[in-house]
């Protein structure tokens, strides 16, 4: 114990020594860290599966018993692009194993990377139960040389509370570092992000396991990439502060694409050039019916509460929640722009999840559109490339159908709520003889208008002439 002790502080010193900068890619033979991943949710899975193809020894701990026989058996619970390759090559080449004994994985570990989730409470607030139970579980188990890494999405304080946890549980003892490193991952484009990040974010009080983090990360970094090093809270917020603020654009955005349909300007042109400026970027400038999805209506309702608690007005956010219900109204008072009332009108539906590339359905403004216009007595026939027929029966009464021409027989109005590039490259002419109507919404632009006009259909989107 004691010798493999010592050999773990040797390899930590050497690795010290080779961390000389932030940015700087590392080179010469490094050495993999022995890494355990909590969770193996859609975070977990892709950050367990990063570290490993960067070099590190990963063991990725699942309790679902269902997930983990899936994953033991190289699939996915959900899909992810590129994710499933990726799982499976590093199962295959033994960096990357999946467990359900929590206690034992940890065993030996350098690092312990937490990615459970944190859904909200009733009132809006983050549930942190899952989290406080794992600490509880480990808080006697983990040894001074191991760090705990909060990567689950934590209300700024987390740290600090899970600190004094900790300690209450190991008799006043606090030698074990809690690191705070929120995710940026996409869901989509999760992989592409885990080895292409925008930045690292790092937060902690113990220089040494701040050190080890970056190292794991840097490992397998091409490319230079800032490593923001910090405080807990710091990265606490910075996470929070960083989705707000997505939120917060993606609303401005549709916001404007409502005024450019009233005044008959394209938003996409204006977007595009808006978006030249560097100031203002031009990602995530594109309308829709809305933000949605795992992470930002639920972090907008924790950070606005954080805010009420300690009795800051935070209302450009609160707008921007209020803006984002509107917005399904609007998708809602285009269809009967075109077809009148809903009210026993067939309505084909092309997308469910929350976006393009998930099979996520959680807060999801298409499904949120579509029972809008279920309550008001359409009758509405759902296509979705991923979504899982057992998840949207438990969300939604439309008839989920095998294939978009399914979902287009006999429509009065076609309503495209996600970005899937198989709804452009749909053959619109045959999609033409199919309905009854031809009119289309949609409601993410994906449509060329002038080809579709082209066909004969009424076509409107969002903020587009
Ligand atoms: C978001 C953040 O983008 C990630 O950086 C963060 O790591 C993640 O939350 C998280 O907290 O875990 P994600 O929820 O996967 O990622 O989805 P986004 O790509 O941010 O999209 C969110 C919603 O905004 C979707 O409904 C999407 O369709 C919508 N959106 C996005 C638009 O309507 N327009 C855009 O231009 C971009």
């Amino acid at each position: 114990m004691a010798s493999s002790e010592s050999s773990r502080r040797d390899v930590s010193q050497s690795r010290s020594q080779q961390l000389a900068g932030e940015a700087i890619p590392l080179s010469g033979p490094l050495t993999g860290v022995k890494i355990c991943v909590i969770g193996a949710g859609f975070v977990g899975c892709v950050a367990a599966a990063g570290f490993a193809k960067f070099g590190h020894t990963v063991v990725c701990v699942e309790k679902s018993p269902d997930r983990l026989a899936q994953l033991k058996d190289g699939r996915l619970p959900f899909y992810e692009r590129d994710l499933e390759d990726l799982v499976r090559c590093n199962v295959e080449c033994k960096r990357l194993s999946f467990s359900s004994q929590l206690e034992d994985a940890i065993e030996g570990q350098e690092a312990v990377f937490i990615t459970v989730g944190t859904p909200s409470k009733q009132d809006g607030r983050a549930d942190l139960t899952a989290l406080e139970e794992i600490v509880v579980t480990l808080s006697e188990r983990l040894q001074p040389h191991q760090i705990l890494v909060l990567k689950s999405t934590v209300p700024v304080g987390t740290a600090r509370w899970l600190k004094e946890i900790l300690r209450q549980n190991r008799h006043g003892d606090n030698t074990v570092p809690i690191i705070s490193s929120p995710e940026f991952l996409r869901e989509g484009t999760a992989v592409y992000d885990f080895f292409h990040p925008h930045r690292i974010v790092i937060g902690g009080d113990s220089p040494k396991a701040i050190q080890v983090i970056s190292y794991i990360y840097r490992m397998g970094m091409t490319n230079p990439v800032p490593i923001i090093i910090t405080n807990n809270q710091t990265a606490e917020m910075i996470k929070y502060a960083s989705n707000a603020f997505l939120a917060a654009k993606i609303g401005l955005v549709n916001e404007l694409a409502k005024l450019c349909d009233s005044v008959g300007v394209n938003v996409m042109e204006v977007a595009r050039a808006m978006g030249l400026d560097s100031r203002i970027g031009h990602e995530f400038l594109n309308p829709g019916p809305g933000w949605g999805g795992s992470c930002l209506p639920k972090d907008l309702k924790e950070f606005l509460g954080l805010a009420d608690s300690r009795g800051v007005s935070l209302s450009i956010l609160q707008a921007v929640k209020q803006a984002n219900q509107e917005q399904l109204d609007y998708v809602v008072s285009k269809v009967k722009r075109l077809v009148g009332t809903v009210k026993n009108k067939h309505i084909g539906a092309f997308g469910l999840t929350f976006k393009a590339e998930t099979s996520d359905l959680r807060d999801s403004p298409a499904i949120a559109v579509v029972e809008r216009l279920i309550d008001e007595g359409a009758k509405v026939k759902a296509f979705d490339p991923a979504a899982k027929d057992e998840e949207v029966r438990l969300l939604s009464k439309a008839q989920l159908v095998r294939s978009p021409y399914d979902a287009v027989r006999d429509a009065d109005c076609i309503v495209i709520l996600t970005e899937w590039s198989e709804f452009q490259l749909l053959d619109w002419k045959k999609v033409a003889k199919l309905v009854r109507h031809l009119n289309i919404i949609d409601a993410r632009n994906i449509l060329t208008p002038e080809v579709v006009r082209g066909y004969g259909y009424n076509y409107l989107s969002m903020g587009q002439v």
